[in-house]
Formats: structure tokens, sequence, C-alpha cells
């Protein structure tokens, strides 16, 4: 294999490793081989590594569909982790976007560690003077907003828009993004929490915890659902009859197989048969968007909201308070 390696020794790092599937609790700081990036891959020297509810998923192996992919019994690959923002460290055959010392952020598998290959494709330079802890909240969160919003949903200037899960991973690039395109934002989050989402640019906030934002007359022309598992009925009771409703996600709710996202697919089925567009996200990776999401944070647009940073040994304890719903938007993990 041929790579460019910058002049540091040692094989070892630090990571945080998973030998079974389960919570937090089968998380722990151990001692693995360094990766070593292939054909069209960077080695990241990690700084900064965000939490996500995909890396939830992968921690529990819930639902099941995704373990054909990330191993049956026990994860394939025993490294946590998937938002990263760091320095290239080495970079393998055919890698023409990037040299050795090149500060970048992006998606890439095992990030809970010294050092994480990521795709050359899942990568993009830092955006100027911003930190490696806030790149490092962007990369799936920022892309899921954006897509979700813009791509799948059509936004416009002037729209009446929804975030449930305002206060969220997700949710809180989504009311930015939302607020910047000219939207009216009504942004749906615990009451504690509504500050921030107020921060962030949502004109109405409504906190579950004491209100139903399906109750009441107030009607919007996207309805973007990141948080709640509200059924389809309740959402499209809000929604103008020819608006749209994105499914991004939720916590999980019903079997283990689906875990809640049999409602995005009756959803789909559904929509042909309405007068409103039902519609499910399943954001894709890719710099493009990446190089997008920065350039908004370089227009001042866009700021991830970092409720809170990790060392490392504690990623398992990040994990925690973000499954048990104590994350003010994006946890971090420092390297
Ligand atoms: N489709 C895709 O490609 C894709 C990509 C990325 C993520 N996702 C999914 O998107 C979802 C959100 O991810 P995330 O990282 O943003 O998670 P997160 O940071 O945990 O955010 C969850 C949000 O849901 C809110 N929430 C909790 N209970 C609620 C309720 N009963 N009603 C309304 N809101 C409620 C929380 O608000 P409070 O804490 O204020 O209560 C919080 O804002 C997850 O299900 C994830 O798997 C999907």
């Amino acid at each position: 294999m041929t790579t460019t390696e910058n002049s540091q020794t040692g094989t070892r790092m630090r990571a945080v490793v998973q030998h079974e599937y389960g919570g937090p609790e089968t998380l722990h700081l151990g001692e693995i081989d360094r990766p070593a990036p292939g054909a069209g891959q960077v080695l990241v020297e990690v700084r900064a590594a965000g939490v996500e509810r995909g890396v939830e998923h992968l921690m529990t192996g819930l639902p099941l569909l995704v373990r054909p992919v990330y191993g049956w019994r026990r994860p394939k690959d025993p490294v946590r982790g998937r938002e990263a923002a760091g320095v290239v460290a080495a970079v393998g055959e055919g890698v023409t976007r990037f040299a050795v010392g090149d500060e970048v952020f992006g998606i890439a598998e095992g990030t809970f560690a010294e050092y994480a290959v990521a795709e050359e494709t899942k990568l993009a330079r830092l955006p100027a003077g911003m930190s490696f802890v806030d790149a490092a909240a962007l990369p799936v969160s920022g892309i899921t907003a954006l897509q979700g919003l813009l791509e799948v949903g059509g936004l416009e200037a002037g729209q009446d828009v929804l975030v449930i899960g305002a206060s969220g991973g997700v949710g809180t690039f989504a009311v930015q993004i939302a607020h910047a395109a000219g939207a009216t934002v009504t942004g749906v989050s615990s009451g504690a929490k509504a500050d921030l989402v107020r921060s962030l640019g949502a004109d109405h906030v409504i906190d579950h915890t004491s209100e139903d934002f399906a109750a009441g007359d107030r009607r919007y022309d996207l309805v973007f659902d990141t948080g709640g598992n509200s059924s389809l009925r309740r959402l499209r009771r809000v929604l103008r009859p020819d608006g749209t409703l994105v499914l991004v996600g939720g916590e999980s709710a019903g079997g283990k197989l689906l875990a809640g996202f049999d409602r995005q697919l009756r959803a789909v089925v559904l929509s042909p048969f309405v007068s409103q567009r039902l519609k499910m996200l399943i954001a894709t990776e890719g710099h493009e968007h990446l190089e997008q999401l920065a350039s908004m944070v370089e227009q001042g647009t866009l700021r991830p909201a970092v409720g809170a940073t990790y060392a490392l040994a504690d990623a398992p304890q990040a994990m925690r308070d973000l499954a048990e719903g104590r994350a003010r938007g994006k946890l971090v993990v420092t390297i």
C-alpha cells in the first residue's frame, strides 16, 4: 500500500472500543492498532469527534437493520464515532484533495480514537477560523438538516416551518438553516432548552412537555421531524393541504427490527394518495454538502451549538447524556 505519512512514529493509539452491542457500559478506553488508509482514503489525527444518534444505533446494534453492515453478533469495527475534525496524518494512494498537515472535518468510521480513516470524498477543509470542537459537531447532523430541509423539503423563503426536536443535534442546525432561508420558524423542544432554540433564530418555541404542537390552529408549509415519534396523523394535522412533511427520525419506538422506521415507510406509501407530500430522509454523505456547511459557517449564517465537551475516556458518559436527553445541541469528545 502506498501512503504519504507525517513524521510521527508508533502504530498503537488510544481509542474507545466496544466488543459487544449494548449501552454505554460496553464502551471502554483501550489501546489498539492505528488504522492505515487504503486507496482513496485519508488517515486523520482526530482532535474532536461529534456525538450523534447514529452512533447510538451502532453502539446498541438497534434497529437490527444496521447489523448486516456493521456486524451480526458484535460490531465488526470496535471503535464508535462517525464525525471528526482533525489534521491529515497520512494519505492513501490516489488521494488528490488533501495532503499531510491539512486541517479537515467530515465523516469517518471510528472517530472516538486518536486516529481514524475517512474516505477522501467524505472530508472537507476546516472552515476558516473554526475550532476543531465546533467543526466536529457539523458533519452528520449538519448534512442531515441541510439535505432534509433544502433538497427533500424544498424549503423556500416566507414559508412557515415547524422543526420538531429543535434543541437536538440535527434540530439546532435545522432551525438556523430555515431561519437563514427566510422562513418563519417554530421549534419544538423541552422548555429547559427553549432559550437555546430561540437563540438560534426560532420565532416561536413550543414546549413539548406542557404543550401539544398538534393542538390549536397553526398550520405549516414544512414540518421537519427529528424527535418525539409523533404519529403521521398528528404530523399531517398541522401541515397545510399542500405542505411537505420530512421524517428524519425520532427516539426508538416500535420493534427491534425497524425501531420506528415503519412510520417513515408508511408515510412514503401514503404520500401519492394525499395532497400533502410525505417524505422520508436518508441522508447521503459527501464533501459537497460539507463544503456548503463550511461556507454557511464562514458567512456567519450557521454556528454549531455545542452543549458540552468530554475527554476521550468520558465518551461513554457522552453517549449516556445523549441517550437520556441531557444534550443541548451537540456533544463533542475531544482527543
Ligand atoms: N434520516 C437520516 O438520514 C438521519 C440522519 C441523522 C439522524 N437521524 C435521526 O434523527 C433523529 C435526531 O437525531 P439527533 O442527533 O438530532 O438527536 P438528539 O440530539 O437526541 O435530538 C433529539 C431531539 O428530540 C427532542 N424530543 C425528545 N422527545 C420529544 C418529544 N416527545 N416531542 C418532541 N421532541 C422531542 C429532543 O428535545 P428535548 O431534549 O428538548 O426534549 C431533542 O431536541 C434521530 O432519530 C436520528 O437517528 C436521521
